[in-house]
């Protein structure tokens, strides 16, 4: 069986592929920029270009798939649409026999998040695509919390605009291994995994949790939607990037992240990591 991974390049897509070259299977790599793809061709996999925005290219980078893992790049809403559109086509043109598609869990009408309508389209053009489908609908990373432990620890205190909500975190490992099983199961056609972490944390929870963590407190701290952009704005995060991670939360006190599942540790045998667990391995490594 041939699978081919997009934006094979990215922290989600590389770790798929890792996880798929453990298991022997034939992979190739569809990027949008083959020079950033060497160290995958050492390991073996065949890299093709296939840019979201250019239709020929995928068709090209698309041929011989059985399985097709659409990894979405992080565009706004109306560009993603045009890229999904492209990668839909192309699919069917080259005979693509399922697509296992990544997507997020706040994905419904009713959702805060302000990519949901792009996942909505994304499922349900799939959906009515012909072609054989797989959907992930992905938690939250917990990746990016790591990476800002040196900063809340300077800061002295965990800044975040919710005020109720919990979030399952899911570390990209576990998702990348999880979507690695979905491309390799048949029996994943046509069915939804919600892929969560094990446990739903508050805020004041995550706060305790990091504190144990790097062995000193750093309190949860409720701030305003206002001062977050503020904090955002001073660790120069893009503006539109910005207003994403402000829904983002938005949808998180609308209990959008809460839902916890078994559906990592039914795909793949074993279940994800926890939050403490993880954050202590990252710590670990610095
Ligand atoms: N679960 C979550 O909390 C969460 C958070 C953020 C994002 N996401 C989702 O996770 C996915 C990516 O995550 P990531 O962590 O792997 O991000 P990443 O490391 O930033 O990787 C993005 C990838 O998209 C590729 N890409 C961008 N534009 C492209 C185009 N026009 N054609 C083909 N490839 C293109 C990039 O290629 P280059 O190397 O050439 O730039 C790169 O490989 C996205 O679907 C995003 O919506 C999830």
């Amino acid at each position: 069986m041939n699978i081919n991974v997009t934006a094979a390049t990215g922290s989600l897509g590389s770790r798929v592929v890792r996880e798929l070259l453990r298991q022997d299977a034939n992979v190739t790599a569809s990027v949008r920029s083959p020079a950033k793809a060497s160290d995958l061709a050492e390991q073996g996999v065949t890299v093709r270009r296939g840019d979201f925005e250019d239709r020929e290219s995928l068709v090209e980078a698309f041929a011989d798939t059985d399985v097709l893992l659409v990894i979405p790049s992080l565009a706004p809403v109306e560009v993603r649409v045009g890229q999904f559109r492209n990668t839909l086509d192309a699919a069917k043109q080259a005979g693509v026999g399922r697509i296992v598609l990544v997507g997020f869990a706040a994905t419904s009408p009713e959702s805060q998040f302000h990519i949901a309508p792009f996942y909505l389209y994304a499922e349900s053009r799939l959906r009515l695509s012909g072609l054989d489908w797989t959907i992930s609908r992905d938690g939250m990373y917990l990746d990016p919390v790591a990476d800002w432990v040196p900063e809340l620890i300077r800061m002295g205190r965990l800044p975040y605009p919710v005020q109720k909500g919990r979030v399952a975190y899911v570390c990209r490992d576990d998702l990348a291994r999880a979507l690695a099983a979905a491309c390799l199961k048949e029996e994943c056609s046509q069915k939804v995994y919600n892929l969560t972490g094990p446990e739903a944390l508050s805020m004041p929870e995550l706060a305790a949790t990091i504190s144990r963590v790097v062995g000193q407190e750093v309190p949860f701290d409720l701030v305003s939607e206002e001062e977050f952009v503020r904090i955002c704005q001073a660790e120069n995060e893009p503006e539109e990037m910005i207003a994403v991670l402000t829904s983002m939360y938005r949808a998180v006190d609308n209990g959008e992240f809460a839902n916890v599942t078994s559906d990592i540790e039914d795909l793949t045998g074993r279940p994800p990591e926890t939050v403490e667990s993880y954050l202590r391995r990252r710590w670990e490594e610095q």
